[in-house]
């Protein structure tokens, strides 16, 4: 795990515990063997360390978190002590990155070199703790308590050029070993006392910074403890001398390791990686290029999954019924890109070059040379199917053919065709430019070479891809029902939409299930019901509110009327007074007595159906596993990543 060389009168340790260096058992050990031999040789003067691979050292080993450890074996905070008090100066040289416990790490050196394009950074709050080996105490003592709060409550990096204007870094090198080595000698032969971070101070007028910065996030960190836990640490370093404020540092980050956020954020981290891994495939399935696309709808769906091969570099044609639905489509993806390339995300001629990708056609012929086609015309089953029969006779034998279906059986769409296997559902999420989330929905005859195609692809479009069955809804959709059903009834049975909406938004979700339907139209539904009226079971328990609500032409927003209402031109949701009377109007007639209902009904009643069709999805190997489901309602449906998915909250 870790190596030594020497340079002239330099030691050059180097750690090597790939894929990123994290400080696993055995990593803290052999870094101070290597100190120790590199303290006691008289030749030596000078120390550097650095990391082989990828980069410097992305931080603590997050599998051994919570995992007992061999006694007496050196730990992150002896690596970092026996550096501090080192008795020959050390220098950290950083390549790639150098994150949580490895930033903590550099920091403890006398210096830092870097490479130009590495970054530092204090993670540690994505994943819901502080900094837990000095990063709090020693960062603001380098780089100021304002660029401390940031780093460290954000958790994002900055860059080597950033941390040479900030004092995190004292000099960029090119050759990373070579030049920092003619650092150090330079160093040495300027002067026999080296800094150490802990000798500077913290400015003690920090402390309205640190609780302005504080008041800033309070709403939107709302929930979270580590970011609160970062800026007490932070302020610890304002209070106490250095080493009494890195003991109140492990304090709380002891206190944050246990608890449920950080358990579920480091399970994120992990599902997140695991997603991606579907049984079956490997490296050596083949995968088909798919260099050329087309797009069938250009209405909602659309544009925004056109704008997707778009910006993987995929010049993709979009087809719909008659050329004003084309020029409208057409017209919506470049104000998309007119507002990113306005809020500086991306240039102008990259706005080019994307448009330029997009070409529109009314002609099924023409798309006989693409290597795949995702529909997205109407929610319909006989036109779907229709559409999937032209296809197959039109497109070339290779391409792959997706439905963006969010219902329908796509095994009904692949047996349309003469190319089952080279059939599947691509779920897009809405705005499928923005969503990261794709469901791909793997259709009992698609092919591993298929499904692994639109894995990359998904990769390539920088969504997360999680592989879903076929069922109707497949995973997320299909969670979502009880969780709907439930919070109508709850409104018949005695709370107020708005109740409801403010329980599930403290819950974390940014929108409760009222808000959600005046967003999405209620009309949708209504139209739906409608139809399946004589077909509905008479025992079945059905509110008519929603009905009602139609029926006095209150669609949602379109209309600034639904569950709430809305100022003209404003989205934000006004509890009504004539909503209230037709909820008391809608009990009494459903013989109903309202009764006052807990906020913790409110919680287990919308979210339990939720995950007990998790459970049965994952019973019927709908999903992979638990944390595929978790991951798509944290993509998909604002599920609070603090809490880690439906699953891993029911586990809790
Ligand atoms: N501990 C354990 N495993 C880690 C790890 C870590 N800190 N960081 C990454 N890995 C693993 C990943 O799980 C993945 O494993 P897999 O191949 O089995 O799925 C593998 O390393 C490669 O990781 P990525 O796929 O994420 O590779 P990328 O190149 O995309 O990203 C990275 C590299 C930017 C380093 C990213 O992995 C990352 O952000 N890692 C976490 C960094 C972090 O949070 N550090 C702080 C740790 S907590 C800490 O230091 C506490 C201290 O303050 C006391
Ligand atoms: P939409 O109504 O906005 O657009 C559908 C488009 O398809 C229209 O422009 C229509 O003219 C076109 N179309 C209809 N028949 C056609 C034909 N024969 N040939 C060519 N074009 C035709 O619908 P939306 O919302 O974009 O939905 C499309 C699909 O995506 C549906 O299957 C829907 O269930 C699914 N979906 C919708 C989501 C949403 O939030 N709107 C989210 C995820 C999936």
């Amino acid at each position: 795990m870790v190596n030594y060389k020497v340079k002239g009168a330099i030691a050059v340790i180097c750690v090597d515990n790939p894929p990123v260096n994290a400080v696993s058992i055995g990593v803290p050990a052999g870094v101070i063997n290597e100190l120790q031999k590199a303290t006691s040789d008289p030749v030596i003067k000078g120390i550097i360390l650095h990391g082989a691979g990828r980069g410097f050292i992305a931080g603590a080993d997050i599998k051994e978190f919570g995992k007992p450890r061999p006694p007496g074996e050196p730990t992150l905070l002896d690596l970092v002590s026996a550096l501090e008090n080192s008795s020959k100066p050390v220098v950290a040289a950083i390549h790639g990155m150098a994150l949580g416990g490895g930033l903590e790490i550099a920091m403890a050196c006398n210096y830092r070199t870097a490479i130009k394009d590495a970054k530092l950074g204090q993670p540690e709050v994505k994943i819901g703790l502080p900094p837990g080996a000095g990063g709090t105490q020693r960062l603001p003592r380098l780089v100021g308590m304002e660029k401390a709060l940031d780093m460290i409550v954000s958790g994002n990096p900055i860059t080597a050029r950033d941390g040479l204007n900030c004092r995190l870094v004292d000099e960029i090198v090119v050759e990373l070993v070579g030049d920092t080595v003619d650092f150090l000698n330079q160093k040495l032969s300027e002067t026999s006392t080296h800094p150490k971070v802990r000798d500077l101070t913290v400015d003690p007028s920090s402390t309205s910074m640190i609780s302005n910065y504080k008041s800033k996030i309070e709403i939107k960190a709302r929930g979270r403890n580590a970011p609160f836990a970062c800026i007490e640490c932070l302020q610890a370093a304002v209070d106490l001398p250095f080493d009494q404020g890195i003991a109140k540092e492990r304090e709380i980050f002891e206190a944050s390791i246990r608890s449920i956020e950080s358990r579920a954020m480091r399970y994120v981290f992990f599902s997140e990686r695991q997603v991606s891994k579907v049984p079956g495939i490997n490296r050596e399935t083949t995968t088909r290029e798919i260099d050329s696309a087309a797009v069938l709808g250009a209405g909602t769906m659309g544009v925004g999954i056109a704008m997707n091969f778009a910006n993987a570099g995929i010049p993709v044609k979009l087809l719909d019924q008659d050329q004003s639905l084309l020029d409208k489509g057409m017209a919506i993806i470049a104000k998309n890109y007119a507002a990113t390339v306005r809020k500086g995300r991306l240039t102008q001629a990259a706005m080019d070059d994307r448009l330029e990708l997009i070409s529109t056609t009314l002609d099924f012929e023409s798309l006989d040379e693409v290597d795949m086609v995702v529909e997205a015309v109407f929610e319909e089953m006989s036109l779907k199917k229709k559409i999937f029969r032209r296809l197959d006779s039109v497109c070339n034998k290779n391409a792959i053919l997706a439905s963006n279906t969010s219902y329908l059986n796509v095994n009904e769409l692949a047996a349309q065709t003469s190319r089952a296997p080279n059939v599947l559902g691509t779920h897009f999420f809405s705005p499928a430019n923005v969503m990261r989330l794709l469901e791909i929905i793997r259709a009992e005859k698609c092919s591993d070479e298929t499904l692994a195609s639109v894995m990359r692809l998904a990769k390539r479009m920088g969504k997360v891809g999680v592989i879903s069955g076929v069922c109707p809804g497949f995973i997320g959709n299909r969670m979502l029902e009880g969780y709907f059903r439930e919070a109508g009834f709850l409104i018949e049975e005695g709370a107020l939409p708005h109740e409801v909406d403010k329980i599930i938004t403290d819950f974390g979700f940014p929108m409760g299930p009222f808000a959600v339907w005046d967003l999405a139209g209620l009309d949708i539904g209504w139209r739906k019901r409608k139809a399946e009226a004589d077909s509905r079971d008479p025992n079945e328990r059905y509110s008519t509110i929603g009905d009602r609500l139609c029926e006095m032409g209150r669609f949602g927003q379109k209309t600034q009327a639904g569950y709430y209402r809305y100022e003209e031109g404003s989205r934000i949701p006004i509890p009504d007074r004539n909503v209230e009377k037709l909820v008391f109007q809608a009990s009494d007639d459903a013989g109903i007595t309202r009764r006052k209902i807990t906020k913790q009904e409110i919680l287990t009643r919308c979210l339990y159906p939720l995950i007990n069709e998790g459970a049965r999805i994952l019973e019927e190997e709908i999903a992979i596993r638990a944390s595929d489901i978790d991951i798509i309602y944290l993509y998909g449906y604002g599920f609070p990543n603090y809490r880690g998915g439906p699953m891993f909250y029911a586990d809790t």
